[in-house]
């Protein structure tokens, strides 16, 4: 039952995905209408980004109820429609919990708004007096700039994020309460399970000292996290069959901690969106995530991007040496052992979108280009994604990128992701929990699936290279006279 450790998850970012009632918005029942999609793709799961009534100061990672669906994605029934629906395609659903911080729009932070320093509203969160006319301590936002923002009387509030996502109070029982009824309100609407947001949050040093040089950084990874995480578990563990993933921006020597038996089934991580397209970096990089999760009872996991990061295509360079390595690493991933995510868009070989300032609504002002919406068929505005404008101008040039078109062409982009999950679920080839290296050009890299004969080749260098011996299951791109281009990789029984 535990079918996350070698599911393709697929993210929906569903303000980007499809827009079912013309707003310009993407939408629950957009995704619904999109399923058939999701399973002739092949993926086995969704994790859909926040949905939950939210002034959107951070597109939906700034929750105002998160028992609620807000007005420009659904309602509750077209969530459950979703679900059902999505059952009903073999796929399993798991959606974003946001227990780090809630919108200051959140009924408790209007309350500690209105309320005296020191009042039990305000005990929710983390209100401080000022030091010496300053903030309360010299921690940063993520989002740059301090992380506390003065309150008229004196007070000042933390805000790890915008100063619109006020950080909880994880040492209060009334956040645990909240987010316990939160996970089962869910889990009774039938998800699957959790992507929790900013795993390596939520627990706060007492007296929230400085920051220091050199140190361990006292805003994450403090050690009462760990008892939210054992919460979190026994609550999914109540039915078999649900899982909790964590976003962790963690040290790898602190990465197994998160995957006690009694805490996250899968940790996710930046990894190989940090990584240049060499065959020694990514080598490295796939080695030291088997490090981090040995000795545990949870799978590696592998992801290319997601909506916070600039799209692969675009960080390995842009154009068709952008894609064509892109696509190379999504062999590279998708022949791995453990659980993968594709972020929507990523299988179109979509790269990032150079937006104009004016248009750009992300608070860190770096996100956008990545969460451009997705072109389904024909043409501007809308691209099939809405029948209005979309929130985010599609441009132009995307119209030879079309999902449409790309279904028809057995070279395209979505073709190569098509075949590779395909044979990801049914070549037998893919077994085993680890991988073996063997021997391979300078430049390149090649691993066999331990305890089978399913290979992946990997050319990363300048020059067209031979294949290992065996039968070609998949290239990535074209082969050159029966040798690996550059920028590509193979699957070989
Ligand atoms: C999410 C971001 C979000 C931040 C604050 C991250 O984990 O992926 O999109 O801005 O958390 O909630």
């Amino acid at each position: 039952m535990q079918w996350w450790r070698d599911a393709v998850v697929y993210q929906v970012y569903v303000r980007s995905f499809t827009d079912s009632d013309g707003d310009g918005i993407g939408d629950l029942t957009g995704v619904r209408a999109r399923l058939g999609y999701l399973e002739l793709l092949g993926v086995d799961a969704l994790w859909l980004t926040p949905f939950y009534t939210s002034p959107m100061a951070d597109h939906g990672y700034d929750v105002a109820d998160p028992r609620a669906v807000d007005p420009v994605f659904g309602d509750l029934e077209a969530f459950d429609a979703l679900v059902t629906d999505a059952h009903a395609h073999g796929l399993k659903v798991t959606i974003d919990l946001v227990g780090n911080h809630t919108s200051a729009d959140h009924e408790w932070f209007r309350a500690a708004r209105d309320s005296a320093p020191g009042s039990p509203e305000r005990a929710r969160y983390h209100f401080r007096p000022g030091r010496d006319d300053g903030p309360p301590n010299n921690w940063q936002s993520v989002f740059g700039g301090p992380a506390w923002t003065a309150m008229p009387d004196g007070d000042w509030y933390l805000h790890l994020f915008s100063p619109e996502q006020p950080d909880l109070n994880w040492t209060n029982p009334e956040v645990w309460a909240d987010l316990e009824k939160t996970v089962r309100f869910w889990l009774d609407r039938g998800v699957d399970g959790f992507r929790i947001d900013v795993a390596h949050g939520m627990s706060k040093p007492d007296g929230l000292p400085d920051a220091v040089p050199g140190e361990p950084d006292p805003r994450f990874d403090h050690e009462g996290v760990h008892d939210v995480h054992r919460m979190l578990r026994a609550l999914v563990d109540h039915t078999a069959g649900r899982m909790v993933a964590g976003q962790l921006c963690v040290p790898d020597e602190r990465f197994a901690r998160y995957l006690r038996p009694d805490e996250l089934h899968v940790g996710l991580t930046h990894r190989l969106l940090d990584v240049p397209f060499s065959a020694e970096a990514v080598r490295a990089a796939i080695e030291d995530a088997f490090a981090a999760v040995a000795g545990t009872r949870s799978p590696p996991s592998w992801t290319l991007s997601n909506h916070d990061v600039p799209r692969p295509v675009t960080r390995y360079g842009g154009g068709p040496v952008g894609l064509a390595r892109a696509r190379a690493m999504a062999l590279v991933l998708l022949g791995l052992p453990g659980t993968v995510y594709l972020y929507n868009g990523e299988e179109l070989g979509l790269p990032d979108v150079d937006l104009p300032a004016e248009v750009r609504q992300d608070p860190t002002g770096h996100r956008d280009g990545c969460r451009v919406p997705i072109p389904w068929e024909g043409g501007p505005p809308g691209f099939g994604f809405t029948t209005g404008e979309p929130w985010l101008p599609i441009p132009d040039e995307w119209a030879d990128r079309l999902v449409a078109d790309q279904l028809e062409d057995t070279t395209s982009t979505l073709s190569v992701y098509r075949r590779a999950l395909e044979l990801r679920s049914s070549h037998p080839g893919f077994t085993g929990d680890e991988v073996e290296w063997f021997g391979a050009p300078e430049g390149c890299f090649a691993f066999r699936r331990a305890g089978s004969t399913l290979v992946c080749a990997l050319n990363a260098s300048a020059e067209p290279v031979p294949l290992p011996p065996g039968d070609v299951l998949l290239t990535s791109s074209p082969l050159h006279g029966g040798l690996l281009p550059p920028d590509a990789a193979a699957w070989l029984a």
